[in-house]
């Protein structure tokens, strides 16, 4: 068992501003992290912030993804959008300076429409990020540690200028350099908080990831299983976005998952009958356009049958919402539920203290927290979940996993002579297969949520 590195780290998480401890032995690592386009629904509570402190807004084109926005109700906000990513880093780095960690997230907010011209923004707009970084954080560049920066997976173009612009760093200030997997980053940061020791196992559900994966030591891992197409907050948005839920006066600010969440609250999950995917096939693999599709049918057919246009609100929208996330939430208790099975019976995980950490946005939904409460019950495992912020991408995760590596003595680079970034980049080793050739069948349990 490898013991928890920084406490000292963790502990700093508490203080207030202006009663920062001396640095003297402590890890000052150097995130930076630019590994996709953006993310369009969080521009709104960004922009607030934005408004009142940025006198540079940028002017940008815009596009969409497949979020619960669509551009008519963007617009105005977007030409916001750069320039309050990069406030929304200085905020985050502020917080983590007080902790003397430093990092940088820098996301275009591009939608992954234009990508070179979210690189050119990238591009432009890093130097200044990371010297402001550092000037705010007091600490100079002969001070650090190390600089750790996200290499894969991402968007290829967004990757290169995090890289290229961290090795002039790395060569300036002779430092040593710590590439990071985000999906690593992100299974890591519960030791942030929480005191959890390998191996433990780790689901992470979000817009854009969806695995189930034993974590065995800072740079061990072994992918149970992962979606086959789409990732669920990817499906909910789609959802969220075909059942206008961004005209429904109680859910335009929320993102597609979480507005999902909110109108089933009033629904009756019953009316519908989705069935959850892949129930015949006993691995821990993760399907959802398939269940999005048979979705989109039912709410087409109900706009007819209630005589309404689409892009009006129907009025079984509660129904399926509640539905849609009961399924969703069957559908991936399900596949955790086969995955700790098989952990335990390889002797992977251990028989009476497993951890199970669920962490990405999908995380956030309590309705799917409760049926995976369920599971851990059942399966005398502890369930826990970072806080919200530390769950959905940040820059805070890509430093930790930069000081967890500089406590185990892992992938820490003196010579960066040909390192690459990874667009694609799988985590860990894929053992998918003999999980599904294990076919363990799965006890029912009532789902009373
Ligand atoms: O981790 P995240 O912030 O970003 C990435 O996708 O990488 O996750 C965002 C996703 C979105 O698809 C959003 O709809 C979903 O998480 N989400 C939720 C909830 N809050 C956010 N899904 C279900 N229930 C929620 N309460
Ligand atoms: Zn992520």
């Amino acid at each position: 068992m490898t013991s928890l590195p920084g406490r000292q780290v963790r502990g700093f998480l508490s203080l207030r501003k202006g009663r920062a401890p001396s640095l003297q032995g402590r890890r000052r690592v150097l995130a930076i992290s630019v590994h996709e386009a953006g993310i369009i629904y969080r521009l709104k509570k960004l922009c607030i912030s934005l408004t009142s402190q940025s006198d540079h807004p940028l002017l940008v084109l815009c596009g969409t993804k497949n979020k619960i926005t669509n551009s008519e109700h963007w617009i105005p906000k977007l030409y916001f959008r750069i320039a309050s990513c990069l406030l929304s880093c200085c905020d985050l780095k502020c917080r983590v300076f007080k902790n003397k960690l430093i990092f940088t997230k820098l996301s275009s907010c591009f939608c992954g429409i234009i990508p070179p011209v979210a690189q050119q923004l990238h591009r432009e707009n890093i130097q200044r990020i990371v010297r402001e970084a550092l000037s705010l954080s007091k600490v100079s560049p002969s001070e650090l540690s190390a600089i750790a920066t996200t290499i894969k997976p991402g968007l290829a173009l967004s990757l290169g200028v995090g890289l290229s612009f961290s090795l002039q760093l790395v060569n300036q200030f002779k430092k040593p350099f710590i590439p990071i997997h985000h999906m690593e980053a992100h299974a890591l940061t519960i030791r942030l908080t929480n005191k959890v020791e390998f191996p433990f196992l780790v689901l992470l559900i979000s817009g854009g990831h969806c695995l189930l994966a034993l974590v065995r030591g800072v740079s061990d891992f072994l992918l149970l299983g992962k979606s086959l197409d789409i990732a669920p907050g990817d499906m909910l948005d789609k959802v969220a976005r075909r059942l206008s839920l961004i005209k429904h006066p109680e859910c335009s600010t929320m993102s597609g998952g979480k507005a999902i969440e909110h109108l089933a609250k009033q629904g009756n999950k019953l009316h519908f009958d989705f069935k959850p995917p892949m129930q015949r096939a006993k691995n821990c693999d993760f399907s959802f356009s398939g269940l999005q599709h048979v979705i989109d049918k039912t709410i087409m057919q109900k706009e007819i049958e209630e005589g309404i246009e689409k892009g009006q609100i129907l009025s079984s929208a509660a129904d399926i919402a509640a539905a849609v996330q009961h399924t969703i939430a069957c559908h991936i208790a399900k596949r955790t539920h086969r995955a700790i099975l098989f952990c335990k019976q390889r002797n992977l995980l251990s028989q009476s203290n497993a951890v199970l950490v669920v962490s990405g946005g999908v995380a956030s939904n309590l309705y799917i927290r409760k049926a995976l409460e369920i599971i851990t019950d059942a399966t005398q495992c502890t369930l826990l979940c970072p806080p919200p912020r530390l769950c959905t991408d940040n820059g805070i995760m890509v430093a930790w996993n930069g000081v967890e590596r500089l406590h185990a003595g892992l992938g820490i680079l003196y010579d960066t002579e040909g390192i690459r970034y990874e667009p694609k980049c799988p985590l860990g080793v894929d053992i998918s297969k003999e999980v599904g050739e294990a076919a363990i069948r799965v006890p029912r349990l009532k789902m009373k949520i």
